[in-house]
């Protein structure tokens, strides 16, 4: 695909209002979450982009790495500065993968599956995951960085992660525009963002976001799934709680999952 390449002069065009206007692009990064962490503890704006055509120690949750070839996938991290109490972050988190999820159905017109609380999948396979990380006291954030990876041109991958990854191409059977996804990926945080991020406990956000992230993810309510947390329990999910977290009625009673781990025992 001919200058697909994720440079402002490409993106800036496409973003029409969205905050998003700062926007840093590398060939090559670390990470674009340490660069945004790092630029953030620096003052950086809220709106800041850290965008990368590829990550040499791309990271992932729980301390995994996030496999980032060059010029295939979207690696891009956002600075937050939100009104939110930490208590209320996970929200970042999960709009994060309703923009994914409606930013590749608005491009490619296939609908991605959500599993809580940060992955993008399809079918078993992750096609992208999100990586929020924060800067808070008890009572206030400072900001937060919320990185988004999704496999778009990807023909295959290493060996040791074949059999968990997928790209929208190997799904799809051909290639896709970085840059259009990417606009609408932004666009749409920046829509998200804007109706969450109101003083106080943004009640009308929070429902909105439950009632869209259940009708979009398989997992969230009435699948049959094992958790590996506190010793590893199955059971069968029932949506999200009031502060986002999900709930798996087990043969102990009602759990809530805190840090994901989730896994589907069989389709629906
Ligand atoms: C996960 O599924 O474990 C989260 C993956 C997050 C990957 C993205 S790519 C852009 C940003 N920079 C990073 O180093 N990680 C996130």
């Amino acid at each position: 695909m001919t200058d697909d390449l994720l440079t402002p002069e490409n993106l800036k065009p496409l973003l029409g209002g969205a905050m998003f206007r700062e926007i840093h692009h590398f060939t090559a990064i670390d990470s674009t979450n340490s660069a945004a962490m790092q630029a953030a503890a620096a003052g950086a704006e809220e709106g800041s982009v850290f965008i990368a055509e590829q990550q040499h120690s791309g990271r992932g949750r729980g301390g995994h790495s996030w496999h980032s070839a060059p010029g295939t996938g979207i690696y891009v991290s956002v600075v937050l500065r939100p009104k939110l109490s930490p208590g209320d972050v996970l929200w970042l988190s999960l709009i994060a993968g309703l923009s994914a999820h409606e930013a590749i159905e608005s491009v490619v017109s296939v609908a991605p599956d959500l599993r809580w609380p940060n992955d993008i999948m399809f079918g078993q396979q992750k096609l992208g995951g999100i990586l929020t990380e924060l800067n808070a006291d008890v009572h206030r954030v400072n900001y937060a960085v919320v990185g988004i990876g999704i496999n778009v041109n990807q023909a295959e991958f290493p060996a040791d992660i074949r059999e968990l990854a997928t790209s929208l191409r190997i799904e799809t059977d051909r290639e896709w525009p970085r840059v259009e996804i990417t606009a609408a990926l932004l666009k749409s945080v920046d829509r998200e963002y804007r109706a969450l991020n109101v003083a106080g406990h943004p009640a009308a956000a929070i429902s909105s976001i439950t009632e869209r992230f259940e009708k979009a993810s398989s997992y969230a309510r009435g699948a049959q799934v094992r958790v590996d947390e506190d010793g590893g329990y199955s059971g069968r999910t029932v949506g999200l709680d009031a502060r986002g977290f999900l709930r798996v009625e087990s043969a102990a009673g009602l759990k809530t999952v805190l840090s994901g781990g989730v896994r589907k025992l069989v389709e629906k």
